[in-house]
């Protein structure tokens, strides 16, 4: 019998990742650059039990049964058991997959990329995987690739029809930036949107600035914000962030019928943002936004007790003790001259559902002590961790 337990981090992208050309290998149309967060406060938890007793394949994800016939999960157990060494007794073994992640789903907060990555990772463990395992994470969820790394992290597109070469790389540790923050504004909004693999091949077929954006734009993009982040420049670092934000979500509405992502208090935020960025006369605030209206801002330590001030003025909430969930920081109430200027944008409560305060961090960490499993020795998830 083998047993793992991988906890895996979630990753918010600066430059994003938005089109395949191969839907089957998930091969990406431009390179993408993200920040991994730290798993403080959002992760991944997956354990994998490898038995010749086990007589079925069997995946739990967050307390429920899954279907073990789910393509981009055999996809990678496909990938890992092609790679592994063939005289490998647990080739032959049955497998038990137990999963959770430790934020509300409901929250809509990408989930996938810290998902699979934690999948992956177990799976490279057990099976004794060397060398880069990040084109096996690409199979399960393109973004999942980027959470294989800490700190920040570039997923090349590569050239290679196969994918062999559509590959993540760490640009910079964790210790790099230590004073970068993040923070995530959960919007309260339930309608369902399009998944971002819908809408991402709704863009590939309908848009046209697509293709102008993944040819012409995001080579650059690249480029000049690696260069930011590694002479920690905030100033060029937030511009291209938010930008590239912008420029993604125009394509959603040059989609065709459009995908619409941000509503209308995603851009009551843009617009929070933007406005204390004059205030202060430079950019201590940049936001980005995925396909769903939650914003996830990038800010330094310095700034944050102040900026969450004036949130927590612009958009507050009924719930005093729970609404800065993470990094613990001081909400203290706002100076004359910055209330003055955000008092017409001042919200009604509980525009926001609630706040997480936290930091980039490091990749996927494997986790041996027995405490740490999800699943008992008879391959049943534990009562604690349902
Ligand atoms: C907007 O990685 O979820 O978050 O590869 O189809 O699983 P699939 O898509 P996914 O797309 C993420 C899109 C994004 C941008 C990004 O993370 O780069």
């Amino acid at each position: 019998m083998k047993i793992v337990t991988v906890v895996a981090p979630v990753n918010i992208a600066v430059i994003k990742y938005w089109g395949k050309r191969d839907e089957e290998l998930i091969l990406p149309i431009n390179d993408s650059i993200s920040g991994t967060l730290s798993t403080d406060f959002m992760c991944a938890k997956t354990t994998i039990l490898a038995s010749p007793s086990i007589k079925e394949n069997v995946f739990w994800l967050n307390g429920e049964l899954q279907s073990f016939d789910n393509k981009r999960l055999q996809n990678c157990l496909k990938e890992v058991r092609r790679r592994a060494n063939p005289e490998l007794p647990i080739l032959k073994w049955n497998i038990t997959i137990c999963s959770k992640n430790n934020f509300p789903t409901a929250a809509g907060l990408a989930s996938s990329a810290a998902g699979y990555a934690c999948l992956v990772a177990a799976l490279a463990d057990l099976y004794e995987i060397k060398g880069d395992i990040t084109s096996i994470a690409r199979v399960g969820s393109g973004s999942a690739c980027r959470s294989l790394y800490g700190g920040w992290v570039q997923w090349s597109k590569g050239v290679d029809p196969k994918g062999e070469d559509s590959i993540a790389h760490q640009i910079a540790p964790v210790s790099h930036w230590p004073e970068m923050r993040v923070i995530i504004l959960v919007v309260n909004d339930e309608r369902k949107k399009y998944s971002s693999t819908v809408g991402m091949k709704k863009s590939v077929e309908t848009s046209e600035l697509l293709r102008y954006r993944a040819q012409t734009i995001v080579p650059k993009r690249v480029e000049a914000i690696k260069e930011a982040i590694l002479n920690k420049d905030f100033e060029m670092f937030s511009e291209i962030t938010m930008r590239d934000s912008d420029q993604f979500h125009a394509i959603c509405l040059d989609t065709f019928p459009p995908c619409v992502y941000m509503n209308d208090i995603s851009h009551a935020i843009a617009d929070t943002v933007h406005h204390y960025n004059e205030k202060k006369s430079s950019r201590k605030v940049a936001y980005t936004f995925d396909a769903g209206p939650n914003a996830c801002l990038y800010i330094l330590e310095s700034e944050v007790e102040e900026f969450l001030s004036v949130i927590n003025y612009v958009f507050p909430s009924s719930n005093k003790s729970d609404y800065v969930r993470g990094i613990k920081t001081n909400i203290n109430p706002i100076e004359e001259e910055l209330k003055l200027s955000f008092a017409s944008k001042q919200l009604k409560a509980d525009t926001l559902k609630f706040i997480i305060h936290t930091k980039i961090g490091d990749g996927p960490k494997i986790l041996r002590d027995e405490k740490h499993h999800l699943l008992n020795n008879e391959g049943l998830p534990k009562k604690s961790m349902m």
